[in-house]
């Protein structure tokens, strides 16, 4: 049932105030200030390293993990697309833990990936939307996602979901291992419990992205650019572009461009600039000023004044859950713009059991 909404598409992307509020109960005490305690019998105390494995939109989200995971844990992280993981014959420990991260819990690549690693690492989780599914019966553990079912082929409330999993995820393993002051857990659960309000203030903005949708809609091809959490965040950006609207679309860490992409940058090119909430920003700046001297068409997307799609105020984490609300709303106004089957892209399926 779409209810009010002509796709599920737009439906499931109009959930994720709901969705994400739901999610954040089941990991977070606010009246505590505490996490919940999540994945009983992981301990990621021993743990040398975490391998993320995942496809597709689930990948991104592992991308974006590792950023949080370095940063708050102080851990590192393998992240890799399960296809090529399964193959590449990577030395392990023992102490690893594994993170599948999977919406459907049916993806071949990740379930044989997952299954390879059995008896070889430490621990095996799996962060998956479908707690009965192939990848969470194989996990040793599991997070529930608690999205609710996803029809769409486009990943948009479970790449949200994901994603604050993966930094609960990363609190977790902080905290097992003594790195998390409680003044630094508070500021992280204030900027993660701000998420459901912040995405419900960005798809009160859908009119200004419909609007840009239609300026974009035309070009054969387009651009994304983000530093640090936001350079997977353009990588996303662009997979539900390619994904839904059939246009040609490629992200690129803000600072890569100058070593050969902008060459493929003229006038009119759309470049969609996701900017931090930090000081990142000013380098991207000068990023941006190259592709403008090019002719580039530059979109702005973050919470500063200067910006062409302005996002609400909110802190680094509910800044990147904005701008994945303005990526999805923007590739979904231009595949309505276009005119292509937005639920059921050509040549696509929903989960993809065949490795
Ligand atoms: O069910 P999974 O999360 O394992 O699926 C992985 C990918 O096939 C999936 O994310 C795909 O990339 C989406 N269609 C993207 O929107």
């Amino acid at each position: 049932d779409k209810g009010p909404w002509p796709h599920f598409m737009r439906k499931e992307i109009e959930e994720q105030p709901e969705s994400l509020a739901r999610l954040l109960g089941a990991l977070v005490d606010p009246a505590a200030g505490s996490l919940k305690p999540i994945l009983p019998g992981i301990d990621f105390a021993s743990a040398d390293r975490i391998v993320l494995i995942a496809c597709g939109t689930a990948h991104y989200a592992c991308l974006l993990a590792s950023y949080w995971i370095e940063e708050i844990a102080r851990l590192p992280v393998e992240v890799d697309i399960a296809s090529e993981y399964r193959y590449r014959n990577r030395p392990l420990t023992g102490r690893e833990i594994v993170i599948a991260v999977s919406q459907s819990g049916e993806t071949a690549d990740t379930l044989s990936a997952l299954k390879a690693l059995a008896g070889r690492v430490a621990a095996r989780v799996a962060v998956v939307n479908v707690a009965t599914s192939s990848i969470a019966r194989e996990a040793d553990a599991i997070l529930d996602i608690l999205a609710g079912p996803e029809i769409g082929v486009a990943s948009t409330k479970a790449y949200s979901g994901q994603a604050m999993g993966l930094l609960a995820i990363a609190l977790k393993a902080a905290r097992d291992r003594g790195m998390l002051s409680d003044d630094r857990l508070g500021e992280i659960l204030a900027d993660l419990v701000s998420v459901p309000r912040i995405v419900a203030e960005t798809l009160c903005g859908s009119d200004d992205i419909e609007r840009l949708a239609r300026r974009l809609s035309p070009a054969r091809d387009m651009f994304f650019l983000g530093r640090g959490v936001n350079h997977p965040m353009a990588l996303e950006a662009a997979l539900k572009m390619k994904e839904i609207s059939y246009i040609h679309a490629e992200a690129y860490p803000a600072g890569e461009l100058k070593h050969g992409p902008i060459a493929l940058i003229d006038t009119g090119t759309p470049v969609v600039v996701f900017e931090n909430v930090d000081d990142l920003n000013e380098k991207t700046a000068s990023n941006v000023a190259e592709v403008a001297a090019r002719g580039a068409d530059v979109v702005r997307i973050g919470p500063s004044g200067a910006c062409d799609l302005v996002t609400p105020a909110a802190g680094p984490v509910g800044s990147l859950f904005a701008n994945a609300v303005v990526a999805q709303l923007l590739s979904y106004f231009v595949a309505l713009e276009k005119g292509t089957d937005v639920d059921q892209p050509r040549n696509l399926a929903k989960s993809v059991t065949v490795e």
